[in-house]
């Protein structure tokens, strides 16, 4: 009897332990300073290497290894490019989160979608959202899609539509919580199968 009341109580220290060094840690990230803002050309280089890490993490039980590894090896170019690729005009909206000096995520989008099939539907596109995992969940992806919204109705806009990987099943669950509608479009990215959720302005307030 003693035996399992020891069991029990070790059981109940262990999970109260568990639970207050999540609680402190969640807390130290949120208080940590956060930064959103426009990108700028001098971000480029910890701009990319957080898209090559984060790629990894979400994409390694996904796609393939040669094309992670594509990706990874044309980082230099990637970097090159960024100013042309990811800009603020009247067309497009890339905005990143700095914490301590540090990226941690951004997001960036198009007034007019890629897709021929979303662009002649008059939808804007939010292309590319991505946090460090160590700050998921914190409710920061939230506030880059509220930047996001204000950007595409400000500039009359009304729809937009997030393309998503089918298999990348937490994001899905976060563009669902966000009242995103499945369609019935499909696309095909590097031999694995995309879906797009649409989102309504209209009926926003
Ligand atoms: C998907 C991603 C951008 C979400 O960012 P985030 O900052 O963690 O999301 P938030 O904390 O703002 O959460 C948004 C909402 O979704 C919910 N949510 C977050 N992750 C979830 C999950 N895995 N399952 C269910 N709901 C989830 C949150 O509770 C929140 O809802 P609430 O405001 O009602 O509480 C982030 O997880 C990420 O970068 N993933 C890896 C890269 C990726 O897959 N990007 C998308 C490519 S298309």
């Amino acid at each position: 009897m003693i035996f399992f009341k020891c069991i029990q109580s070790a059981i109940i220290l262990y999970a109260l332990s568990f639970f207050y060094a999540t609680v402190i840690t969640e807390r130290k990230k949120m208080d940590k300073n956060i930064t959103i803002r426009p990108a700028k050309p001098e971000d480029a280089e910890q701009f990319v290497l957080l898209e090559n890490l984060i790629y990894r993490k979400t994409y390694e039980k996904i796609l393939s290894s040669e094309v992670i590894l594509r990706k990874e090896e044309q980082t230099s170019n990637r970097v090159l490019m960024f100013s042309d690729t990811h800009k603020n005009d009247k067309e497009n909206i890339c905005y990143v989160v700095e914490i301590d000096g540090s990226l941690v995520g951004y997001f960036w989008g198009k007034l007019h979608s890629s897709y021929e099939y979303y662009n002649s539907k008059g939808y804007a596109d939010l292309i590319a959202l991505y946090i460090h995992p160590d700050y998921q969940g914190l409710g920061i992806a939230s506030k880059l899609k509220q930047i996001f919204v204000d950007w595409v109705k400000s500039n009359g806009a009304t729809k937009f539509v997030i393309g998503v990987l089918k298999d990348n099943y937490n994001a899905r669950k976060v563009y669902e919580r966000w009242g995103g509608v499945l369609d019935n479009y499909t696309s095909e990215y590097k031999g694995c199968d995309e879906v797009f959720y649409t989102y309504n302005l209209e009926k926003e307030q």
